[in-house]
């Protein structure tokens, strides 16, 4: 890790924001030495989505063991960490609450510092952990909370460009897969049924009116709802899809989906970079960056124009401690810590 070399800081982090129980060690030295979590996804899934008391009740069940095990596999002993991040916002209150209280506890009975990250800083800079990523730079956020545009301008110096007016990309993935009939998350099942179907464009659903920086996923996702119904594919009255056996149809729709979705991201990008004219680079980010199809196009596009696309690994790019680690630590270096009395914001 060569970007950032002042005083050398090792970070213990802790990210409970969603339905993910997270912790990693980070140095400058050595990067990443742990980033382990406990994934919530199998007890949603029974609901349909995520329940938040289920949430902060399973967070802290687990999160001493997944403290425990990220201090195990990085070497490293509680007395090492110089400092404790922790996501402190935006995310469900009560799961934020139990990895702020964690954090707060290890910290104080350490007598050490506590640094409060904004989760999607976290990812926003996620790609930065294991790249030498040049600024400024311009990062696509996709997950299925949140899209967004930045700027980067440096480390914690940055600016949202624009945002979703309504649902989330990773949303739409998962809201059409389950119209389908198949569980959460969707992302990954579209990717693997769309490979079936040559990621080609069958149905042309619509790339979307909003102009400039923002995002608007809602309109595209009733167009392919509308467009099932039409090719009697969904009953609405009875809330059924009704084309379960037919897998080419299934994969047609993934792929259109999937196309569409290259599409609007690289409109995105397009628009940025003309509006931005000094990006040196370009990160996709978020657990809709996992998304090999979509990576390879960025890439293939940002290649086009001679700026260097930056994606973090696939651990890094769903929710994890390894990005709060490493915006705990050059905030650090920037001495920004927080008071023992920080709450969730
Ligand atoms: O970052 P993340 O783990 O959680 C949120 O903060 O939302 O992202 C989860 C989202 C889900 O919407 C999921 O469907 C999507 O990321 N996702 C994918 C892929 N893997 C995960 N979307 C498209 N292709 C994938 N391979
Ligand atoms: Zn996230």
């Amino acid at each position: 890790m060569t970007h950032i070399q002042t005083k050398s800081y090792t970070i213990l982090a802790i990210e409970s924001s969603c339905d993910d129980t997270s912790a990693a060690v980070y140095t400058a030295q050595q990067g990443l030495l742990s980033n382990e979590v406990y994934s919530q996804t199998l007890m949603h899934a029974l609901y349909g989505g995520v329940v938040p008391e289920l949430a902060s009740r399973s967070h802290l069940e687990k999160i001493t063991s997944v403290v425990e095990y990220a201090l195990k596999k990085s070497g490293k002993t509680l007395a090492d960490i110089d400092a404790f991040a922790v996501t402190s916002k935006p995310g469900l209150p009560g799961s934020l609450i139990i990895g702020l209280c964690f954090a707060k506890g290890l910290a104080w009975s350490m007598q050490k510092p506590i640094i409060a990250i904004n989760h999607l800083e976290g990812h926003a800079y996620s790609a930065c952990v294991e790249n030498d990523v040049e600024f400024p730079a311009l990062c696509l956020t996709v997950s299925g909370g949140h899209t967004a545009l930045y700027r980067l301008q440096g480390y914690g110096d940055y600016q949202v460009l624009g945002n979703t007016l309504d649902d989330a990309a990773g949303e739409a993935f998962d809201k059409i897969a389950r119209l389908m009939g198949f569980a959460y998350p969707g992302g990954p099942i579209i990717e693997k049924l769309a490979e079936q179907a040559g990621f080609q464009d069958f149905f042309m659903y619509p790339r979307g009116a909003v102009g400039g920086y923002d995002f608007s996923f809602s309109g595209l996702k009733t167009a392919v709802l509308y467009d099932l119904v039409k090719k009697g594919a969904y009953d609405m009255a009875q809330k059924k899809f009704l084309k379960s056996d037919d897998s080419l149809f299934i994969s047609q729709v993934a792929s259109s989906l999937l196309v569409c979705m290259k599409d609007i991201f690289i409109k995105k990008i397009e628009y940025a970079l003309e509006h931005n004219s000094d990006i040196k680079s370009v990160c996709f980010v978020g657990g809709v960056a996992c998304n090999k199809y979509l990576r390879a196009k960025l890439t293939q596009y940002c290649d086009k124009r001679g700026i260097k696309l930056f994606y973090p690994s696939p651990k890094l790019c769903t929710d994890n401690a390894g990005m709060i680690a490493f915006v705990g630590y050059y905030k650090a270096q920037q001495n920004r810590f927080d008071s023992y009395e920080v709450g969730i914001l």
